[in-house]
């Protein structure tokens, strides 16, 4: 049967990856509470479609952080992507770059940055930064990106800890054992097993560092040339604090509902961080992009880039670089029929009052 959605591809994938790696990539924190809420609050809002302006085209193009891309939309980080795929990140950020969007890398990743470098050695790509409690292993990182050509560095600051991944929990997840966390290649272990409970969860609470603090951002932004985006915000009061210190980007996400359970889609906190520093710093967005609308919705309350993870990985175990493509190109075309439908020929075109809440009708 042919795949037309990004549903499509995640049913399709469930059926390739091997059930721990699978999982891992699935599941939320906790209840999944706020995993549901992700895909539900988008349903929540309504297009308000405008009729007859069309175009003959649409302009899906923008710039960020000095680079075009040709649609609003790019791959988040997700980790150790060569269990969906032996081809992993490389092949994904391939299909980033010959689609013109952007590609962020995870540092928990299972090929190096100097690896996807050098098999997208032309495209714009973010690197996703954890901070480790040797510093000297940040600092690596860091500078190691920079050398490689990447554009922005994204620090997570969601993750003091990881949040209770009962899957996880349950399967004692590992990373299969032929696979390295690339980016440590002789320098520390590389491996990631489970000591008794979710293998990766106790790497992280041995390897990071949970006392961060908005210093380490000041720190980071002083110590790299290149813009710096946090990703990992909900809150409007985080928001204000993240635009003093004069970060380039805010990325408000609650990281695929993984860390704690219960709190809000990251499209229910978008509103609130675009009111508070909307004007000031670039808003990008995740959080259970599904839909070619749900990019719109996003862009319409005031995000200037979408960015999934998972569907990517579905695109990834379908079909390597191909089947990323497949994914990207269906969001484009949904995306492109969002704007004619709404009227919009540009993405400056797609504004607030183009969606709203379902409530708004309920009061009429
Ligand atoms: C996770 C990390 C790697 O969510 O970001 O599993």
């Amino acid at each position: 049967m042919a795949l037309v959605s990004l549903r499509d591809y995640e049913k399709r994938a469930a059926e390739i990856i091997p059930r721990h790696a699978l999982d891992y990539y699935r599941s939320g924190a906790g209840d999944e509470l706020s995993l549901r809420l992700n895909r539900i609050c988008f349903d929540r809002l309504r297009i308000r479609p405008r009729v007859l302006k069309s175009g003959a085209k649409r302009d899906m193009t923008v710039r960020l952080f000095g680079d075009e891309y040709s649609m609003p939309v790019g791959i988040s980080p997700t980790a150790m992507q060569r269990m969906a795929h032996h081809d992993g990140e490389v092949a994904n950020a391939k299909a980033a770059a010959s689609r013109g969007v952007g590609f962020t890398l995870s540092t928990i990743s299972t090929s190096s940055i100097e690896e996807v470098a050098a098999g997208t050695p032309k495209s714009p790509k973010w690197f996703q930064l954890y901070i480790y409690k040797d510093r000297k292993i940040t600092e690596s990182l860091v500078r190691r990106a920079e050398k490689a050509g990447f554009r922005t560095i994204v620090l997570t600051v969601d993750a003091p800890m990881f949040g209770l991944r009962r899957p996880d929990m349950r399967n004692k997840f590992s990373l299969p054992p032929h696979l390295i966390l690339a980016n440590f290649e002789g320098q520390q272990a590389t491996g990631v097993q489970s000591q008794g409970g979710s293998g990766i969860n106790e790497y992280i609470y041995e390897q990071l560092d949970p006392t961060l603090c908005w210093n380490d951002v000041k720190w980071l932004l002083n110590f790299t040339k290149l813009p710096v985006i946090v990703k990992g915000i909900l809150t409007k009061e985080d928001a204000i604090i993240a635009a003093d210190l004069g970060v380039q980007g805010i990325w408000v996400s609650n990281h695929g509902a993984r860390q704690l359970d219960s709190v809000p889609a990251s499209i229910e906190a978008l509103p609130e961080v675009v009111a508070a520093v909307g004007d000031r710093t670039t808003i990008l967005l995740d959080g259970g992009v599904t839909e070619g609308t749900d990019v719109f919705k996003a862009i319409a309350l005031g995000a200037k880039m979408v960015l999934f993870g998972r569907p990517a990985l579905w695109g990834l175990a379908n079909n390597g670089q191909q089947g990323v493509e497949s994914v990207l190109d269906i969001l484009r075309k949904e995306l492109d029929l969002a704007m004619a439908f709404a009227g919009c020929q540009s993405v400056a075109d797609i504004s607030k009052e183009h969606v709203v809440h379902e409530s708004f009708y309920a009061k009429l």
